[in-house]
């Protein structure tokens, strides 16, 4: 989805602008209806606390429960990844963190606490002292974030005057060092052109800028990628990867992807129609994924199977629509181990204890044992 109105939206230039800082590891993540969600307690207070979040639209054409129960945490410079298919509500869990969903049919509920800032019903005061110069976001589509009839420069410039303070000289210099640090080439001039003179990947890189020269803890970086080709997409993926370990900034990373996230993430949250099914560190998750949905996406990455086939095994089905969905788990339709208890009992997370910190929602995962039975406190 594209950016939406944003009550925070730049004075004149189209910029998005919003996001660096310290670093450290351990995200718990979880969702599910009312699920006790969190895996285990934080050893130290997290950066971000996302708990039971909901957001439902009302439309014209009826009401949706997008997101439906979400928790998480991330921690100071560690790297967070949601996960899951089109429409599962990765966005509209980034832009309920910064305020930026449209009020007029969009209620959040559950708590939303940054660095101890409850930011769920916060004032508009609130949230813009949080967006940009704590939290910045790289949004999904470069061309619609940025305003086509300014220069890269005037919105860079006016990015870094709003959260940075600094005007002509400074603003300029700080403007072409952003941009330098994102690997795009020659930055100085790409300042002077307009967002249609460059390419998709200089526009993605041009967000990135945005979002960094605004030195934020926290950088929300949804889909950084998916509209490049695949060198271009490595190209960028390795300047996050660079910035992040310069900066020290917490990055949650929207993807589809589970390529990117094995690149770049500890952590990961699996999302599928508005909750988080499975969690937990990178590495458990593909190696021995529990939730069935975590397997299909998994069965589907060509680039994590190290092999060429002609056809990689998708999930059957489609995601339902989220105006009508299963009264019991809401993967049922698409799952090859749903049973009777699946359609008629929504499983919820479950942590499982152990070094991993992990949690799935699922009646019969894949590792054979039953959540119910498992400790998760
Ligand atoms: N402004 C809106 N008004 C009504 N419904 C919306 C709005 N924004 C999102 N939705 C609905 O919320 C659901 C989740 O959307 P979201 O954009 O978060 O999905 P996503 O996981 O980011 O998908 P994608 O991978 O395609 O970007 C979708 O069903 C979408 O139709
Ligand atoms: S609860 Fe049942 S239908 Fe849902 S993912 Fe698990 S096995 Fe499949
Ligand atoms: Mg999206």
């Amino acid at each position: 989805m594209s950016a939406p109105d944003s009550p925070d939206a730049p004075d004149t230039p189209g910029a998005p602008a919003m996001a660096g800082a310290p670093a450290a590891a351990g995200t718990t993540a979880g969702a599910g209806a009312g699920a006790g969600s969190e895996a285990r307690p934080a050893a130290t207070a997290p950066l971000l606390a996302v708990e039971d979040l909901r957001v439902r639209f009302d439309t014209d054409h009826g009401r949706v429960q997008a997101v439906d129960g979400v928790s998480f945490t991330l921690r100071a410079g560690e790297t967070l990844a949601i996960v899951g298919e089109s429409g599962c509500g990765k966005t509209v869990t980034a832009l309920s963190l910064l305020g930026l969903l449209p009020k007029r049919i969009a209620t959040s509920t559950g708590s939303i606490r940054y660095q101890g800032r409850e930011l769920v019903g916060a004032d508009e005061r609130t949230l813009r002292g949080v967006r940009g110069g704590e939290m910045a976001m790289i949004f999904q589509e470069p061309m619609t974030a940025l305003n086509p009839v300014f220069t890269v420069g005037t919105q860079l410039r006016e990015v870094i005057r709003r959260h940075r303070g600094l005007r002509g000289h400074a603003a300029r210099d700080l403007a072409a060092e952003v941009l330098a640090s994102t690997g795009i080439p020659q930055p100085r001039e790409r300042l002077e052109q307009y967002p249609h003179e460059l390419s998709g990947g200089m526009r993605q890189r041009v967000l990135i800028a945005m979002a960094i020269a605004c030195d934020p803890k926290m950088l929300i970086a949804d889909e950084p990628t998916t509209a490049l080709d695949v060198t271009t997409q490595a190209q960028v993926l390795e300047e996050i990867r660079a910035l992040q370990q310069r900066t020290g900034m917490a990055m949650l990373l929207i993807t589809h992807d589970l390529g990117v996230v094995a690149e770049l993430c500890e952590r990961a949250a699996v999302m599928y129609c508005g909750q988080v099914v499975e969690t937990g560190a990178v590495a458990d998750l593909f190696r021995a994924p529990r939730h069935p949905y975590t397997a299909g996406l998994l069965a589907s990455m060509p680039r994590l199977r190290g092999e060429r086939v002609a056809e990689l095994p998708a999930i059957p089905g489609a995601v339902p629509d989220l105006a009508n969905l299963p009264e019991g788990c809401r993967f049922a339709p698409r799952c090859a181990r749903a049973q009777a208890r699946c359609e008629n009992e929504l499983p919820l997370l479950r942590g499982v204890s152990g070094p991993g910190e992990s949690a799935y929602a699922c009646h019969f995962p894949l590792d054979g044992t039953d959540p119910a039975d498992t400790d998760h406190e």
